[in-house]
């Protein structure tokens, strides 16, 4: 079974080809991100227009790179939620003409679900009960997993996502978009000790994330109380360094920390991370060293498969296709983010 994926739900227009859920043939990712760069974010009309223009070719790409024609796929798989409305449009619109032009089944697929089943494609093990943490620009979420077809949400962020985070902090440090990659660069230089950024424990909601606080944190130490200016004048390299050492510091003490919370709560056999923020090294690292004394193991994807791609869309793609998943031509955009769902909401996986 040849899968072809497609994405396009934020500034990533991505095509690829899988094959059974799990070979991935090709992986092709048209980034956006000089176009937004110069904005400090995703513009979502120009990120609209520019999957518009990249689409067709990054097919073509990936089935070239696959070396299949159109003819040898058996289904196209699609990002329909959740993301930019337009953005979702301009991917699931290419999809359903491919469904209708090849006569091959549509199947929509759920983002944040993907980026968990990315684990997957990396050959790692299956492991129940897990949690699953997803952490990018878009998303912070926790899922308790019993199987890979039933996940449910048991915590969201009530603010800013995690990589949404990492960007703002970027931006006030001068460092350019996306700020993830930069901070964890230059955080290598630094003191992650030098400055007690606060770590926010949403009490109640044990696996709720709060991260403007560290964020409005940082404004304040680099712009003086009212944000305005610095006394100081800019900070200097090993300034900045400290300062990012620092927030990143925070900010990965909040994950592993809650995210091992969960899992002790869950009785998790397994913790699997997904989204752009799990490329973080000191995340890894922390994770690595909380895995190895509390016995649970914790699995990522390559950082290709962590930030947004469409083989993760064709590998769950495949899964739902087997169990009957598909769509019709009426197959809408679904935008709604997920970290608005409550706590305990039950998400359908494959
Ligand atoms: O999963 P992704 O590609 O897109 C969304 O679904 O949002 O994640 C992008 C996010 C950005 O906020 C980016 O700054 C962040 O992931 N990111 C990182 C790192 N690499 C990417 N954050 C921290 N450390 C990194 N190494
Ligand atoms: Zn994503």
């Amino acid at each position: 079974m040849n899968l072809l994926g497609i994405e396009t739900s934020c500034d990533e227009t991505a095509a690829a080809v899988v094959r059974d859920g799990r070979e991935v043939l090709s992986n092709v990712v048209c980034s956006q991100q000089i176009l937004h760069g110069r904005y400090g974010g995703v513009v979502p009309e120009l990120a609209c227009r520019a999957h518009i223009e990249a689409i067709t070719p990054a097919i073509q790409e990936a089935l070239g790179q696959a070396g299949l024609r159109p003819g040898d796929l058996d289904a196209v798989a699609v990002t329909h939620a959740p993301g930019l409305v337009g953005a979702l449009l301009v991917g699931v619109t290419a999809a359903k003409t491919m469904a209708w032009r090849l006569r091959i089944p549509l199947v929509p697929v759920h983002h944040v679900e993907a980026h968990i089943y990315a684990n997957r494609l990396d050959g790692h093990p299956s492991v129940f009960p897990a949690v699953a943490l997803v952490v990018s620009g878009g998303h912070t979420l926790l899922f308790r997993a019993s199987s890979e077809a039933d996940l449910a949400c048991i915590g969201s962020t009530r603010d800013d996502a995690a990589g949404e985070a990492f960007d703002k902090v970027a931006a006030i440090l001068g460092l350019g978009y996306p700020g993830g990659p930069a901070i964890d660069r230059v955080a290598a230089r630094g003191h992650p000790a030098a400055i007690p950024f606060p770590r926010t424990f949403l009490e109640g909601d044990r696996f709720d994330f709060s991260f403007s606080g560290i964020k409005t944190a940082v404004l304040y130490h680099v712009k003086g109380q009212n944000a305005a200016g610095r006394a100081g004048g800019i900070p200097k390299a090993q300034e900045v360094a400290d300062i990012a050492a620092s927030f990143q510091e925070a900010m990965v003490d909040v994950l592993v920390v809650r995210t091992f919370l969960a899992a002790e709560h869950e009785h998790a056999r397994a913790i699997y991370l997904g989204g752009g923020v799990a490329c973080n090294s000191r995340l890894r690292q922390q994770f690595l060293e909380r895995a190895g004394r509390s016995g649970i193991p914790v699995f990522w994807p390559r950082p290709a498969l962590c930030t947004d791609n469409a083989a993760m869309i064709a590998g769950l793609g495949y899964h739902h296709w087997r169990r009957g998943r598909v769509a019709g031509l009426m197959l809408d955009a679904v935008p709604t983010p997920p970290r608005t769902m409550p706590s305990g909401c039950r998400c359908s996986a494959s």
